[in-house]
């Protein structure tokens, strides 16, 4: 994935960033929610290009000492080839200089795929939320990593 490229999201790219979500997620977030998160100005949000194509990306929030990952996904025909783990090494970059200590996030209990690229990428299970989310009655996992221990 020589020509992949990360940018920053802007509002040009919500038709692919909306067709990868609905493609992702039982319960995908609306352009509404989208926008929101693209216009707070604490937000650190990433497109993945490949021949100019999105074909992955991540939102996430700075708070106080940590970055909350909101979301992340990859296009389905794109996956497994190392996107979303680049997507996460540049919040990683962006959180450390930035003086964040941690990157926390919540994952569906049954997603396991999710779950393998957080642990593999250094993120431990902290906490579980029960019932957290909404569509499914489903438990989410906390899981975190701290960016000081690198
Ligand atoms: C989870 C998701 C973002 C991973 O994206 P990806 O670009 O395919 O992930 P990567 O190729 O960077 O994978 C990095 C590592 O994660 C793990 N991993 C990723 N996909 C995996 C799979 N299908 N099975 C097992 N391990 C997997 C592996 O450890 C992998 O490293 P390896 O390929 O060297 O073994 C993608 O599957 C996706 O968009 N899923 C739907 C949306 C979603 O669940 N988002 C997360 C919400 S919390």
């Amino acid at each position: 994935m020589d020509s992949l490229t990360l940018r920053k999201t802007t509002r040009e790219d919500m038709p692919s960033i909306l067709a990868i979500e609905q493609a992702s997620f039982i319960s995908p977030w609306s352009v509404h929610t989208f926008l929101t998160i693209l216009h707070d100005r604490r937000s650190y949000n990433l497109t993945a290009r490949y021949d100019g194509e999105i074909v992955g990306y991540c939102f996430s929030l700075g708070m106080k000492n940590m970055v909350h990952l909101l979301n992340l996904a990859v296009r389905p025909d794109f996956r497994r080839r190392g996107i979303a783990r680049r997507l996460l090494n540049e919040i990683f970059s962006f959180a450390r200089s930035h003086g964040k200590s941690y990157v926390f996030l919540e994952v569906r209990k049954s997603n396991d795929t999710a779950k393998r690229l957080y642990a593999s990428m250094g993120f431990t299970h902290v906490s579980t939320w029960q019932r957290y989310y909404s569509d499914s009655g489903e438990d989410a996992s906390i899981m975190v990593k701290r960016l000081d221990k690198d």
